[in-house]
């Protein structure tokens, strides 16, 4: 059987960007997946006044797929506005790796989710979020 993952996403396995965890997080989220218990945390810093994500990390507790995507979704969010962040997809994701293998897509996803999840966390404790319902926590 030949081995699924091309070099890009090799690389990004091996030597992940901007991997670590933050010591203040203006934003931060950890999704985690039923199927194979494995998590994802991604922390961000928010410039207040541009809306900018300025720095951004990532702890993954995942499979080779989880943590190149974390990886690669760290380097696309840097730099982009808040608005443009939340608008990565998997599929960018997944183009900007060379491709994935649809095996492991589930686990890509998580990591895309835990970006936007984190970017939902900085939302709403800066109250920018429009009207959503009220929870307990
Ligand atoms: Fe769990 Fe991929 S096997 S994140
Ligand atoms: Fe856990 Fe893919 S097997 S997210």
């Amino acid at each position: 059987m030949a081995f699924p993952y091309n070099e890009i996403v090799l690389d990004h396995f091996r030597n992940p960007r901007n991997v670590g965890s933050m010591a203040d997080p203006d934003g931060k989220a950890t999704e985690g997946s039923p199927a194979c218990g494995d998590m994802v945390t991604v922390y961000i810093k928010v410039d207040a006044g541009t809306k900018v994500v300025s720095d951004i990390k990532f702890e993954s507790y995942g499979c080779a797929s989880n943590i190149a995507t974390a990886s690669i979704i760290t380097e696309l969010a840097k730099g982009k506005t808040l608005e443009e962040a939340k608008g990565i997809t998997w599929k960018e994701a997944a183009d900007a790796l060379g491709g994935l293998p649809a095996i492991k897509a589930h686990c890509s996803v998580l990591a895309v989710e835990g970006l936007r999840s984190a970017i939902q966390n900085y939302e709403e404790k800066h109250g920018l979020t429009a009207s959503r319902e009220a929870t307990t926590e």
